[in-house]
């Protein structure tokens, strides 16, 4: 126990230590640079493996802190989880939990993915509410509703979510909102239900087609995946297997990102343009040139880039994961942009950020407006908020004259695999303290 304490306690002190990004503004970004698994398709399917016992092996797992989170979750719940050199592998035989602890849910709120698999497959489930984060409420109610079109009793209490079921039943539900983790956790749960589910208004996202994709490894039996209408047929019984994962396209567009703003030209390998329409688009209506190939994405040097407007929305429309590193390119584009975020009503926290480093924006109730600045940001000390604010925030740190520190880069760790290890070899000038 004394061991674990200081255990704790240096890794407390080590985080601290090592919570500042110092980003110095330079050249172009030039070469070559590989994008890792995507962490929104393997959270869902690591926790997708409570479906069935067994060993699951995985590829392409993305070395990253919400991946630490799940694996601690799933140990918790009975799982054993290992790296085996580039393997990751989950254990599942009979759970000796069912609940997943407010201290595990509240490091990740992607967690509460669990809760369809465990009531499938066991009946139960017990589970945090999952609680806000820094760009939104982040309400559960369409999982909930979701379970309960399939049969579950659903109580909360203590901010606990209990689900029981004697066995789920096949149904229709709409989703009157487009939500990845709610379209993910009830096709997760209606696997296992008797009879058929169909899930209307469900998320498109690639990620859902990547989870669909294992499940059906699994022995599951789904059609529709990547549409807004899904079909389950649900079986007795699904079988552990072994799955890669698919590139992390918002990693692959935030690399792309910083080629782009650093007027250099930057290929990035081991994605998948399709995935990223929306983001090529609009980088070519702002002036870029972009080529792509089946795995491949390449931005080309663009002395000066107008000022394009995006409005974010599910797949296939712009991402909203993508939406603050795109602003830190519109605050140095020629002309105004009109940003609006759709999908979540508070991921405007890199505004004020970017405006600490002389970018020029007013933000309005989920729409902002850049005029553009170019070649004018300074380094400043700017401190991240959540993940992809904290991305937006090096993109800036990379074209601002002199020394950009990103405090509680921390964010930064839970969605990106060595991001300065990737940039650097860029020719970034950019390092952690
Ligand atoms: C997933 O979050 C991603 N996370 C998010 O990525 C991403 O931004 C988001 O999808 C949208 O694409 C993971 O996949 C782990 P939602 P999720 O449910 O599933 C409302 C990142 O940076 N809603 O699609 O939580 C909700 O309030 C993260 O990698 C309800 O009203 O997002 C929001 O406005 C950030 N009721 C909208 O739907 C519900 O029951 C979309 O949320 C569920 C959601």
């Amino acid at each position: 126990m004394l061991l674990w304490i200081f255990q704790d306690a240096i890794e407390l002190f080590v985080g601290l230590s090592m919570d500042k990004m110092v980003v110095t503004g330079g050249g172009p970004l030039r070469g070559t640079v590989k994008a890792s698994g995507a962490k929104n398709a393997a959270l869902p399917i690591l926790f997708s493996t409570l479906l069935a016992e067994g060993q699951h092996i995985f590829r392409n797992v993305p070395k990253l802190k919400d991946i630490e989170s799940t694996a601690e979750l799933l140990q918790s719940l009975g799982c054993e989880t290992s790296w085996d050199g580039d393997l990751f592998k989950v254990n599942v035989s009979a759970l000796q939990s069912y609940e997943a602890s407010y201290d595990l849910v509240r490091k990740m709120r992607a967690s509460f993915l669990c809760m369809g698999p465990m009531l499938a497959k066991y009946g139960e489930a017990v589970v945090s509410q999952p609680g806000g984060c820094a760009i939104g409420s982040r309400p559960i109610d369409l999982h909930l509703e979701g379970f309960k079109a399939l049969g579950a009793e659903i109580t909360q209490r203590e901010g606990y979510v209990h689900a029981a079921t004697k066995k789920l039943q096949g149904g229709t539900f709409l989703f009157e909102t487009v939500t990845v983790g709610g379209t993910e956790n009830v096709m997760m749960a209606a696997t296992l239900a008797e009879g058929i589910t169909v899930l209307e208004n469900a998320a498109k996202e690639p990620e859902i087609v990547d989870l669909a994709e294992y499940l059906i490894k699994m022995g599951a039996k789904i059609s529709g995946h990547g549409t807004s209408v899904i079909r389950i047929e649900g079986v007795r019984k699904l079988f552990p297997a072994e799955h890669t994962i698919m590139a992390d396209r918002i990693e692959a567009g935030t690399l792309l990102i910083a080629g782009a703003i650093t007027k250099g030209q930057v290929t990035v390998t081991n994605c998948i343009p399709s995935h990223l329409e929306a983001l090529i688009i609009k980088l070519r209506e702002s002036g870029f040139k972009i080529e792509t190939t089946s795995d491949t994405m390449t931005v080309f040097p663009t002395e000066k880039w107008e000022a394009v407007d995006i409005t974010t929305a599910p797949h296939p429309l712009f991402p909203t994961d993508l939406q603050a590193q795109f602003m830190a390119l519109m605050a140095v584009a020629h002309g105004t942009s009109v940003i609006s975020e759709t999908v979540f009503e508070n991921r405007f926290m890199h505004v004020t950020e970017l405006c600490r480093l002389g970018a020029d924006i007013t933000p309005k109730t989920r729409v902002a407006v850049v005029r553009g600045v170019p070649g004018q940001l300074t380094g400043a000390p700017v401190m991240a908020t959540d993940l992809r604010a904290s991305a937006s925030l090096v993109l800036a740190g990379l074209v601002a004259s002199g020394e950009t520190v990103v405090n509680r880069i921390y964010h930064l760790d839970r969605g990106y695999e060595k991001l300065e290890d990737k940039l650097s070899s860029l020719g970034a000038k950019i390092r952690r303290s």
